[in-house]
């Protein structure tokens, strides 16, 4: 596990979205683990930025989301609409390859990973008590793609994007740890004094049920990027 700490979110942004754009570049079949929330978007712009002046195509490229919400009031508010705003209306990629995970598939979602030949590179956020994707404290390591309970830390968290916290909603289909873990490449960044705690530990060196985002440790290619704030309870 490689831990980078830089200044700015920017200069962050900027070294994940090269790993991007480096792949897409040398295989342009790629397949890409994608996630929502604030933490990518930096990267997305940047990686739209430099796709589009290499004048790169993404119209082979696959993508597979973390998570989707289960029972949205405003279809709105989904992941799909987030991806389709923050990057896949950029580019040019096919819609048919886009893949999100709900109610339906869930059972065969990380099949269908490994049908289209496992994700190259997955890109990670990491929640304030240490989930990635919503896979919260307690989740079992060899977790699949599921149906899972939010904490109400996580709702809380994600109230910000809702007009009020009655409309986030309490269950989502996310990836399992598993199927997190099979991808070929992770890359995890994490900014800000409120991610500290979680930082700490998923970098105590041993996996830990209550903190997800632990199980990483025992991954061979993982980038961990962190702002300072992120990074200020290590030492
Ligand atoms: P954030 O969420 O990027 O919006 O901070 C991260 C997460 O909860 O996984």
């Amino acid at each position: 596990m490689q831990v980078i700490i830089k200044q700015s979110h920017a200069d962050i942004a900027d070294l994940v979205s090269e790993k991007f754009l480096r792949l897409i570049r040398n295989k342009p079949t790629a397949v890409l683990g994608l996630a929502t929330g604030s933490t990518p978007i930096a990267s997305y712009q940047a990686l739209i930025r430099k796709l589009k002046s290499a004048a790169l195509s993404v119209s082979q490229v696959t993508t597979f989301n973390l998570d989707e919400y289960v029972g949205l009031h405003d279809l709105s508010q989904s992941y799909q609409t987030f991806m389709d705003e923050n990057l896949f209306k950029f580019l040019d990629f096919n819609p048919k390859k886009h893949h999100f995970p709900s109610e339906q598939n869930l059972g065969h979602y990380d099949q269908m990973i490994v049908e289209h030949g496992g994700i190259d590179l997955q890109i990670l956020g990491i929640g304030p008590d240490g989930h990635i994707a919503f896979n919260e404290p307690g989740t079992p390591f060899d977790s699949k793609t599921h149906l899972a309970d939010l904490e109400e830390s996580t709702r809380v968290a994600n109230a910000r994007f809702f007009s009020s916290l009655e409309e986030v909603p309490t269950k989502a289909v996310s990836m399992g740890l598993a199927t997190i873990m099979a991808a070929r490449e992770i890359v995890l960044i994490a900014t800000g004094s409120n991610k500290a705690d979680a930082v700490r530990s998923m970098l105590a060196g041993v996996a830990n049920l209550d903190c997800p985002a632990s199980v990483l440790n025992s991954h061979s290619q993982v980038t961990i990027y962190l702002d300072e704030e992120a990074a200020a309870r290590l030492y």
